[in-house]
């Protein structure tokens, strides 16, 4: 899959986003090593912080349906400018598919792709709970 496609999946799961607190809704699209594609949106709460982002929906649901290979992700929010994902989704990205390609759109349809580990160096990882 290209990656303008996987964008334009993000783009179609950011319109069920329920974000009626921050009204900034996000849409994301995990490609899997197998070739499916898991989309999600991100989900708010009335309790703030239980809000949930569109890129750990989308991986919660493929790894809850037995997929936890990854080989791409898009993001795509409404701007202004590229839609970065979050800390907490680096991380949860991490523990899957630290080789992960993240594409990151904006609100005019162009992206950017970034390598999940320029994304977040210096990474507390599977490795640094070995003694
Ligand atoms: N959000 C995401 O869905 N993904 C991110 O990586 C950044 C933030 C959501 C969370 C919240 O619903 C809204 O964007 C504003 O922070």
């Amino acid at each position: 899959m290209i990656d303008k496609e996987l964008l334009n999946k993000a783009i179609e799961a950011k319109k069920n986003a329920y974000a009626p607190y921050s009204k900034y809704p996000v849409g994301a699209a995990l490609l899997t090593k197998s070739g499916k594609v898991y989309t999600g949106c991100n989900i708010e709460n009335v309790a703030y912080g239980l809000s949930n982002c569109a890129e750990r929906t989308a991986v919660f649901k493929a790894v809850s349906e037995g997929e936890s290979e990854f080989v791409a992700i898009a993001i795509a929010g409404n701007g202004p400018g590229f839609s970065f994902p979050c800390g907490a989704c680096r991380q949860v990205l991490l523990e899957f598919a630290p080789k992960i390609k993240v594409i990151i759109g904006d609100e005019k349809g162009n992206y950017i792709k970034k390598e999940l580990a320029d994304l977040l160096p210096y990474p507390f990882e599977k490795e640094s709970l070995k003694t």
